[in-house]
């Protein structure tokens, strides 16, 4: 493995990657992706799972959730729909998150990356007192980075897009952690479109001008706020099903791990 200029003056420590996204965005097919690269490439990772409600995994989890808690016991016990199910049994185990923290630190310089698959419903994770336990417990003690997955063809359009970027915004700023923007399903739709439109905000706003709606013109204040936003990023297009741009997540990980660990957190 080589790891980027930047960290080479630090404790060898994992780097914890939170993988976050919206229902269907892919992923846990990404996470599936991520581990064999890191098989293939003899990178050494360790993969937690944060879904209790997720039937099956493509892949083996070190840690998992479900083996502690067990949902729909939590859904009778509690007397809760499936949502409320799945936030409380996050609750529940973020009580003793310091223990799977211990067994990451225990093992900590036999490891390179650390992968965590968060709940399909994204709010439970970024909106739940829990999420912000558990990305606080990570990122006190490990450097981390969030990978904010994006379903690429379904954010074609200029609104969609904004949208799903204000919300990468927002968890850029309840969590305060590095963030990659990562456009998946490029095997589907290329993500060229949105790089161009977060480097160009002249190409955005032709795009949203074929829009007349008043949504349209909402969009064009909001995606002046987004600028800034999008400078303090980086985006990179892959393909989970077919490993297209793998080696780049990979990079752009790293590379945003060591401006981060540079400029805010030389303890770690
Ligand atoms: P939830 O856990 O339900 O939120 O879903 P998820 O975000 O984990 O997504 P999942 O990995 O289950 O993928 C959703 C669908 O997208 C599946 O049908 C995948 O096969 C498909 N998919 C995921 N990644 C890609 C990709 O890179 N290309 C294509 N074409 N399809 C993909």
């Amino acid at each position: 493995l080589s790891i980027g200029p930047g960290r080479t003056n630090f404790k060898k420590k994992p780097v914890i990657i939170i993988v976050i996204g919206m229902a269907g965005t892919g992923k846990t097919t990404l996470m599936h992706r991520l581990v064999c690269d890191m098989q293939a490439t003899n990178k050494r990772g360790y993969v937690v799972n944060l879904d209790p409600a997720v039937m099956t995994l493509p892949f083996g989890a070190n840690i998992d959730i479900r083996d502690t808690v067990r949902y729909k016991d939590v859904m009778k016990e509690y007397g809760l729909g499936p949502n409320g199910g799945i936030l409380t049994s996050l609750n529940l185990f973020a009580t003793k998150f310091d223990e799977v923290v211990s067994v990451i630190e225990r093992r900590a310089d036999q490891l390179d990356y650390v992968l965590v698959d968060t709940p399909g419903q994204i709010e439970i994770f970024t909106w739940s007192a829990s999420g912000a336990i558990v990305t606080e417990a990570f990122a006190s003690t490990f450097p981390t980075v969030v990978a904010y997955v994006v379903d690429t063809p379904r954010s074609t359009s200029p609104i969609t897009f904004m949208s799903n970027m204000l919300y990468a915004c927002s968890i850029l700023y309840k969590t305060r952690l590095p963030l990659v923007l990562t456009f998946n399903k490029v095997d589907v739709a290329k993500h060229e479109f949105a790089i161009e439109w977060m480097q160009d905000f002249d190409t955005f706003q032709t795009a949203l001008e074929s829009d007349k709606s008043y949504s349209a013109t909402y969009t064009r204040s909001l995606s002046l706020a987004l600028d800034e936003f999008y400078k303090n990023l980086r985006s990179v297009g892959i393909s989970a099903v077919s490993g297209t741009g793998v080696n780049m997540f990979f990079e752009a990980i790293e590379a945003s791990t060591s401006d981060y660990m540079e400029t805010y957190r030389a303890d770690l």
